[in-house]
């Protein structure tokens, strides 16, 4: 009795799975009030239509996936694992995950990613588990994983990330696993973090022999725990002025001499930008070369701003149309500081 029971039951599950549709392909099943389907080794080249509605676990593991477009999942919100490992996904579009809402576990690793859609993961606040390792990933935002509360192992290994920027993990809080090794790390002042937290954080971090420095040259092949202590200040900016503006009258063809004068360490990209009259010039001034009496932007092309390696701007001949705003601007690892003044012609009121 029992037995014919069993059968009857097993008739009804074949009998189910079929009425259920399931792609060419794939072979669905359901057990345990789950949905699996299976997907994988297949050479698929792209997301199969017409997954059953309420599946819950994806494996498309090991395929031939290069894009993942962005309607792909939108008839699967209940999916809770996602298997996509093994394929050779270089894109995946804008809101192609952010439907999957459900998803526990993700696994992209092993492809070839260079620009995750880091919007998408907002939605996935469901997520305990994400392997993103083995791309080729480039850019890490620092908001990535803000609301990712429920994570407990991540993987971002095996990319090609130079920086991690502080408090990138500071959201996570069941975090419990993270694997960050084999990236080319560059190990200026906005890394030294990652050596201190490395150092005393409770996230199992494996694989400290494989964190290494890629970059700068003299830090090459040291370990990102090892990393000494860098000399790090953050920029300050100083605008001097001939004739000092604020209590000269400035006539006009008179020469202005603006300088800037920056502190921080490293030494700061130092940048003048002017805005006068409907027009706006930046002027990067180049951290290398030796200082000298030639301007580094184009007497010719620029007579009326004349710029020096030392950071000095020379207006020439002031008139109304220097008559302006000049601000300097100097950015390191540690921040952006920024000073600027009002170089104003005298008698002239009100703006053309
Ligand atoms: C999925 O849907 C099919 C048919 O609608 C149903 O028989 C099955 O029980 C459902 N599975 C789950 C896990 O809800
Ligand atoms: C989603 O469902 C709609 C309506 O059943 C169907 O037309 C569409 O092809 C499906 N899309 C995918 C990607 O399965
Ligand atoms: C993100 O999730 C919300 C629900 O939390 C949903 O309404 C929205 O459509 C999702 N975004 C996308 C692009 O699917
Ligand atoms: C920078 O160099 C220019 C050109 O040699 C010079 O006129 C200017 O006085 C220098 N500025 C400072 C702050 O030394
Ligand atoms: C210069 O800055 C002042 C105050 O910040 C502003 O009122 C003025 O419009 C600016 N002038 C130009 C030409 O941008």
């Amino acid at each position: 009795m029992a037995k014919r029971l069993l059968q009857l039951l097993a008739l009804l599950t074949t009998l189910m799975a079929f009425v259920q549709c399931c792609p060419e392909l794939c072979s669905c099943q359901d057990k345990f009030a789950h949905q699996f389907a299976d997907c994988a080794y297949k050479d698929l080249l792209v997301v199969p239509v017409g997954l059953p509605s309420n599946v819950t676990t994806v494996s498309l593991s090991a395929n031939k996936i290069k894009i993942l477009k962005s309607k792909s999942f939108i008839n699967i919100t209940q999916v809770t694992s996602l298997w996509l490992a093994h394929n050779d996904i270089v894109t995946i579009e804008t809101d192609t995950l952010a439907p999957l809402i459900q998803l526990r576990n993700l696994d992209i690793s092993y492809n070839k990613i260079v620009n995750f859609p880091w919007d998408d993961l907002r939605n996935l606040t469901a997520l305990q588990l994400l392997k993103m390792n083995n791309n080729e990933m480039v850019n890490l935002p620092k908001d990535a994983f803000s609301t990712l509360k429920d994570l407990r192992s991540l993987r971002i290994n095996n990319n090609k990330f130079t920086a991690i920027v502080q408090d990138t993990f500071v959201a996570l809080t069941s975090m419990s696993h993270l694997q960050i090794f084999n990236n080319p790390f560059t190990c200026s002042c906005s890394l030294e973090w990652l050596r201190d937290w490395i150092a005393t954080t409770k996230i199992s971090v494996p694989e400290p022999n494989l964190i290494v420095c890629e970059a700068p040259e003299h830090l090459r092949g040291t370990l990102v725990t090892q990393m000494p202590k860098l000399d790090c200040k953050a920029p300050t900016v100083l605008i001097s002025s001939q004739p000092n503006i604020g209590d000269t009258e400035l006539g006009e063809g008179v020469m202005v001499i603006l300088n800037c004068e920056t502190t921080g360490s490293p030494m700061p990209q130092v940048t003048w930008e002017v805005i006068a009259g409907n027009e706006n010039h930046v002027f990067p001034v180049p951290s290398t070369g030796e200082a000298n009496d030639v301007p580094v932007n184009d007497k010719t092309t620029n007579t009326r701003f004349h710029i020096f390696r030392n950071a000095t701007l020379i207006i020439p001949y002031m008139s109304k149309r220097e008559d302006g705003n000049y601000s300097c601007s100097a950015v390191n690892d540690l921040g952006k500081a920024e000073s600027g003044v009002r170089v104003a012609l005298t008698g002239l009121t009100g703006v053309p």
